[in-house]
Formats: C-alpha cells, sequence, structure tokens
C-alpha cells in the first residue's frame, strides 16, 4: 500500500487521503459508559477500546486521525499516538497528521473562563493539546458555524488565525458551513478557510446548495465524512446496493472501496471509521483501484435519484427541499 495525499491550499502540506475517525460510534460508546466518559474531576479519561483501535488503525497504515473536543475523544487520540510512538521508534509525531475541532457547546464545558473571557477555539486548541499531549495539531476545524454568546462568528475565525500564526494549528478550516456563512468570513478580509469538512457521498452530493462548486471557486480543500452512508445508515433504502454489488464484482473490491474512490474522484479526502481489523485494511487497498469515467458517473447518476442526510445539523435541513427539487429525487 502506498499512502496518497492532496495538498491543503495555502500551506501546501500534504493530507492522507483517507482519514480515521473517533466520532461515529467511538464517541457515544465512551460518553455512555461511566468508567469511560470523561468528567471534571477526570477530563483525560480514555476508552481503551479506542485507544487500543487507534494504535491498531496506525499499525495497519493510517496516518490521518480525527476528533473533536465535542467527542470527547482527544485523549484516546492523543494516547493512541503517543503509545503508537513509544511502541514504533521509528515513526515520528510528523508522520501522523491530526484533526481537531473546536464546538461552541461541548459536553461539561463552560464557555466562560475563570478569568471571565469567552471560551473560544484559542482555549479549546490550549487546552485539547494538553489533554492529547501534543505540542500542536495539523488541521483545526470549527465544528460548526455556531459560536457561545459574545463571540461573533469573525472573532472565533481571528482566534483561528490566532492559533495558526503561533503555530499551534498547522492548517485551519470549517465544517458544516454553508456559502453565507463561509462568506462572512470572506468579506471580513481575512484569510479563507483551507479546510471544509461536510458530509457527502452519493446520495448527498451538496451539503449545502452549490457548496462544491464554491469550495472549488475558492481553493478550499473539501474532507468528506459519512463516505459509506449508502452501505450503512442508508443501506436498506436507496437505489445504489444492486450498482454496488455490481461493480465490486467488475473489479473484485468490496462496496466500501467502491464508494471512497468515487469520493476521491472528485479530489476530497475521506474521513471514515471502523473498529474491525479487516475493514481498517480493505479500507487502505483502496489506493490501488482505478474506476472508469464511465462507472463513476454511473454511481454519481444513480445517487442523484436518492435523498439522504446522515446528519441533521443546524442550519443544513433548511436546505433540504431546495437540494431536493435541484436532484429531482424520487424519495419524499
Ligand atoms: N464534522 C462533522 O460534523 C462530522 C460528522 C460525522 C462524522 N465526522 C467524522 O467522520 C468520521 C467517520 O464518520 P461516519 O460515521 O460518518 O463514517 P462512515 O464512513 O459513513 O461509517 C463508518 C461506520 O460504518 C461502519 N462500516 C464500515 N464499513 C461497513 C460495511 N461494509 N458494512 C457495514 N458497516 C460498515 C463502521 O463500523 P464497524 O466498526 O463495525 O466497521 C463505522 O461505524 C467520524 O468518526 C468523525 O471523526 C465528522
Amino acid at each position: 500500500m502506498t499512502q496518497q495525499y492532496l495538498t491543503i491550499p495555502q500551506s501546501n502540506d500534504k493530507i492522507p487521503l483517507i482519514g480515521f475517525g473517533s466520532g461515529t460510534k467511538w464517541q457515544w460508546k465512551k460518553k455512555s459508559s461511566e468508567s469511560t466518559a470523561v468528567s471534571n474531576s477526570n477530563p483525560t479519561n480514555t476508552d481503551p477500546d479506542l485507544v487500543n483501535s487507534i494504535i491498531k488503525a496506525l499499525e495497519t497504515g493510517f496516518s490521518h486521525l480525527d476528533t473533536a473536543e465535542f467527542y470527547t475523544t482527544r485523549p484516546d487520540i492523543g494516547k493512541g499516538i503517543n503509545d503508537y510512538l513509544l511502541k514504533h521508534p521509528e515513526s515520528k509525531r510528523s508522520d501522523i497528521f491530526v484533526t481537531d475541532k473546536y464546538n461552541s457547546h461541548p459536553p461539561n464545558t463552560p464557555n466562560i473562563l475563570d478569568d471571565g473571557s469567552i471560551r473560544g477555539p484559542y482555549a479549546s486548541l490550549k487546552q485539547g493539546l494538553k489533554l492529547m499531549n501534543l505540542d500542536y495539531i495539523d488541521l483545526f476545524l470549527l465544528h460548526t458555524d455556531s459560536t457561545p454568546e459574545g463571540l461573533s462568528l469573525i472573532d472565533a475565525w481571528k482566534e483561528m488565525i490566532k492559533l495558526k500564526n503561533e503555530g499551534l494549528a498547522k492548517n485551519i478550516g470549517v465544517s458544516n458551513f454553508d456559502i453565507k456563512h463561509l462568506e462572512i468570513l470572506k468579506n471580513a478580509n481575512l484569510i479563507l478557510p483551507q479546510v471544509l469538512q461536510i458530509e457527502f457521498h452519493p446520495y448527498l452530493q451538496n451539503q449545502s446548495p452549490n457548496i462544491l462548486n464554491y469550495a472549488k471557486e475558492n481553493n478550499i480543500l473539501i474532507e468528506a465524512y459519512g463516505p459509506l452512508v449508502p452501505i450503512t445508515k442508508a443501506k436498506d433504502e436507496g437505489p445504489l446496493i444492486p450498482l454496488l454489488n455490481e461493480l465490486s464484482l467488475k473489479y473484485g473490491v468490496s462496496d466500501t472501496q467502491i464508494l471512497l474512490k468515487w469520493v476521491h474522484s472528485f479530489n476530497i479526502v475521506t474521513v471514515t471509521t471502523s473498529s474491525k481489523i479487516e475493514r481498517m485494511k480493505d479500507i487502505l487497498n483502496v489506493y490501488s483501484l482505478k474506476l472508469s469515467d464511465e462507472d463513476i458517473k454511473k454511481i454519481t447518476d444513480v445517487g442523484n435519484t436518492w435523498w439522504y442526510r446522515a446528519f441533521a445539523i443546524p442550519p443544513l435541513p433548511e436546505y433540504n427541499d431546495q437540494l431536493k427539487a435541484e436532484r429531482h429525487v424520487i424519495n419524499p
């Protein structure tokens, strides 16, 4: 397996094409168990299953990890990385690309700091780096366009820029932003986000109206979360399964690989996850797969007849009717 990368605009840093997520079921497993949940008295609590999975993912060949303040999995990501580096002295921190995200209302976290100031992205990442026992993060994102009362989006973005200028975040971006919110940053004459992380798969080819074109025109790299939705959350509905079966037979690969390759064909990074070693290996085997342009188009066209938004993050569901009408989807 030869790792593949895309280039992040502005910095020209390389980002591995496939990220390993610690949200999905991991965050709910961690939050729902007393022995693993983080609390004010135990902010660095970890879930051994998640830490082991992160180590296994790195050993299997993943080199890009995704966490977020909201998931409460920062300590697990940090422990996974540090334990892996101890176990593999030939590897360096700089071999691993780490993404973290600021949230305006993470669990158990007051938004007023001890000195009376509002907890924005700057304080969030400072705390996150301590929780992860890391010196820097490769990519820091605003998880949504929401900010705490008293902190404007522009002020939050200025804090992101400060983190970048100080080298605590090598690259900065946003997640789940629509054009309206990206334009607020653009009109403030500040540097634009380098990366935009959104839900993207054949059943949701624009998370909000025209977002893909806008990102392209403004030199913003897209990361897709939920790339496997057609065979996971939406597997019992939707018209893609027969086509995926046909293509997986034709190319001798899994449905997972077909879906990941389809996303990569748009020069979009994928963030997925699995607790299973066999699936981790399968995901990484996508690098050698080549799909014909004709088959990529078939997936695009069939996917475009069905509607499925797996993550209803406000304000995005407001666009559902408009997006459905644009695509003439056949399901209500
Ligand atoms: N920015 C955001 O707002 C946002 C939102 C959502 C997610 N994310 C990030 O993106 C990461 C990936 O998220 P996702 O849940 O949307 O990923 P996904 O790629 O759509 O799905 C991954 C899940 O699918 C299961 N899976 C994988 N292959 C499968 C198969 N062939 N058949 C059935 N199940 C299969 C895995 O379970 P097993 O463990 O059983 O393999 C895993 O739970 C998250 O962990 C998080 O880091 C970000």
